[in-house]
C-alpha cells in the first residue's frame, strides 16, 4: 500500500471531525496528493464536447456531494465545444466557468484543458476511444481523477497499454470511473447479487440483442471536399474500426459487459457471422464505412456455456434490444429494454410470465438513472478517499467486444488471449496527431477504405 493510501483521508476527516479539529490534526497528517488542494471545490475539465461529453458534464455538475465546477473544455471542432458550453451554461449558470482562455481546440487541447486543473480534480474523456490511452497517460502524470467513457480500447496493443496505465493510476491513488453505467444500475447490482447467490441455479445460456435502424455514424458516404481524411474519420468514428471499434464495440459493449458480470467471468473465445446486405445509399452511392449491418456472435465461457449476441443496424426489421440469462433453475431478464433498462427480473422457469415471476427490481426514483449513479459513486470515492478504479474491467469488456468483432471480420474463432496479443496497432502515432496528420485509413481512388474480408484477410481485420 502506498503512503497516500495509508494516510487519513482529508475529506473523511473533515466530514467526521468538524473544522477546528482538522486544522490542528492536519499538521501531523500527510494530505493525499490526489485531493483538490486547499478547497473542497472539485474542478472539472471536459475533453470531447459531443453528445455524451455534455451529458457526463451535466451528471458531474449534478452530483449529490458538491461543490463542483466545470472550468475547461477541449475539442477539435469549435462548433461542438460552443454547443456543449451553451447548453451547460443554460442548465448550470453558477457552475460553468469556462471563459475563452479555457476553451481549447486541436489534438493537443486535452493537455491544455488538464493544465487548468489541480491534482485531485476530475477530467472527463468523451472523445472516440482511440484517444483514451493518450489522454489517460497525461491525466495520470498530472495526478487527476478521471471519468472516461466506454469503450476503452479497440485493439490488442492499446489494451495492454491501458492495463498498465490502470495500475499506474491505482499506484497514485487516483479514482477512475468508466462509463459502463450498467455497473451502477441499482437493479442490475441486485440482480447480480441474486444470480451469484444461485437464485436461478447455474447460468447455462445468455442472450443479448441490439437490433434497430442505423444510428449514430454507423453509415458513411465518401468524404466530401473541405475536410481532411483524418478529421472525417474522427468525426464519423462509429464508421471506422481504428477510431471506435466500429458499431460493434460502440453499440454492443454495454450488454456484453453486464452479461459477463452476471456470469462472473469473461468469455474465453468467440466465433461469429457478419455481413453487409445494404452497400449503397438510396441515391446509389457506395457506403465507405467498415461496419457490417448484421453480427451474430457465439461467445463461449471456460465452462463451455454460451452467450449469443445478435447486433443489427437495419431499418424495417424487428427491433429487439434486451439481455437475458437462462439458469438451471429459472431465467432472468437483465435489461428489459435498452442498454440497462428497468426493471430487471427473475423467473422460476424458462419463460418470463407473471405467474413465474420470483423477483422484480424496485429502485428508488433518485437512483433510477445509472448515468447519475456512476457520478455519485465516483464522487463518494473521491470525497471519502476509497479505492476506485474501473479501468481493468473496462478494458476487459473492450477486449471481449473486440474479440467478437474480430471473429466476424476474419471468419475465424478468436480467443481472448489472441485478441489481446494481436499486434495490429490500428492507430499508430496517435499521440502525435496534428490537424495535418495523415489518417490511419487511406482511401482508394473511389474514396473507399479497406473493409473486412472474412476468409481472405484473417490475421488482422482489414
Ligand atoms: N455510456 C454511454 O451510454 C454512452 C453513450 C454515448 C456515447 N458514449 C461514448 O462516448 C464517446 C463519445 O461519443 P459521443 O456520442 O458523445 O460522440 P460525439 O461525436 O457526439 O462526441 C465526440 C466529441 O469528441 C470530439 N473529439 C474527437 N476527437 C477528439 C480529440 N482527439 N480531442 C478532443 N476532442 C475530440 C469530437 O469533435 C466530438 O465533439 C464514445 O466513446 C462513445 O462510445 C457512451
Amino acid at each position: 500500500m502506498n503512503s497516500s493510501q495509508n494516510s487519513t483521508s482529508r475529506r473523511e476527516f473533515i466530514k467526521a471531525s468538524g473544522k477546528s479539529a482538522v486544522f490542528s490534526a492536519l499538521a501531523n497528517v500527510a494530505i493525499p496528493p490526489v485531493h483538490a488542494a486547499g478547497s473542497d471545490l472539485i474542478q472539472i475539465a471536459l475533453v470531447g464536447c459531443g453528445g455524451r461529453g455534455g451529458g457526463a458534464a451535466a451528471n458531474a455538475l449534478r452530483v449529490k456531494r458538491g461543490p463542483v465546477k466545470l472550468v475547461a473544455m477541449a475539442d477539435l471542432f469549435p462548433e461542438r465545444l460552443a454547443s456543449d458550453l451553451n447548453k451547460l451554461q443554460q442548465q448550470f449558470p453558477t457552475q460553468v466557468d469556462v471563459p475563452p482562455d479555457r476553451q481549447f481546440l486541436g489534438f493537443d487541447a486535452y493537455q491544455k484543458a488538464m493544465d487548468c486543473l489541480k491534482p485531485g480534480d476530475i477530467v472527463i474523456f468523451a472523445t472516440p476511444p482511440a484517444f483514451r490511452w493518450v489522454h489517460f497517460t497525461y491525466a495520470i502524470q498530472k495526478g487527476l481523477n478521471v471519468f472516461m467513457e466506454k469503450p476503452l480500447t479497440v485493439d490488442g496493443p492499446t489494451s495492454k497499454r491501458m492495463f498498465a496505465l490502470a495500475q499506474d493510476a491505482s499506484a497514485k491513488n487516483l479514482k477512475v470511473g468508466v462509463g459502463l453505467m450498467s455497473r451502477h444500475s441499482r437493479a442490475l447490482q441486485e440482480l447480480a447479487d441474486r444470480i451469484h447467490n444461485g437464485e436461478i441455479g447455474e447460468i447455462i445460456l445468455q442472450r443479448g440483442y441490439r437490433m434497430h435502424g442505423p444510428g449514430g455514424y454507423f453509415l458513411s458516404l465518401p468524404k466530401p471536399a473541405g475536410i481532411s481524411d483524418l478529421l472525417y474519420q474522427v468525426k464519423r468514428f462509429h464508421s471506422f474500426i481504428w477510431a471506435s471499434g466500429g458499431c460493434y464495440n460502440d453499440f454492443y459493449i454495454h450488454i456484453i459487459d453486464h452479461l459477463g458480470w452476471m456470469k462472473n467471468e469473461w468469455p474465453v473465445k468467440a466465433q461469429a457471422l457478419g455481413g453487409r446486405h445494404y452497400k449503397l445509399s438510396p441515391e446509389g452511392v457506395a457506403y465507405v464505412d467498415q461496419n457490417f449491418d448484421v453480427y451474430s456472435v457465439e461467445y463461449t465461457y471456460s465452462d463451455g456455456t454460451k452467450f449469443f449476441f445478435d447486433g443489427r443496424c437495419m431499418n424495417g426489421c424487428e427491433e429487439i434490444y434486451t439481455s437475458c440469462l437462462q439458469g438451471t433453475k429459472g431465467m432472468g431478464i437483465a435489461s428489459k429494454s435498452g442498454d440497462c433498462g428497468l426493471p430487471s427480473s427473475l423467473y422460476k422457469s424458462q419463460t418470463a410470465t407473471a405467474a413465474n415471476l420470483i423477483w422484480e427490481s424496485k429502485v428508488s426514483p433518485d437512483e433510477e438513472d445509472p448515468y447519475q449513479n456512476e457520478w455519485n459513486d465516483l464522487m463518494d470515492a473521491i470525497r471519502d478517499d476509497k479505492p476506485y478504479n474501473e479501468v481493468k474491467r473496462g478494458v476487459e469488456a473492450s477486449v471481449v467486444s473486440s474479440m467478437g468483432r474480430m471473429a466476424a471480420n476474419t471468419g475465424r474463432e478468436i480467443t481472448f488471449n489472441e485478441m489481446l496479443q494481436c499486434e495490429h496497432d490500428m492507430a499508430p502515432d496517435i499521440e502525435r496527431f496534428t490537424m495535418d496528420s495523415p489518417a490511419p485509413l487511406v482511401a482508394d481512388a473511389n474514396g473507399r477504405y479497406p473493409v473486412p474480408q472474412p476468409g481472405i484477410v484473417t490475421t488482422r481485420e482489414y
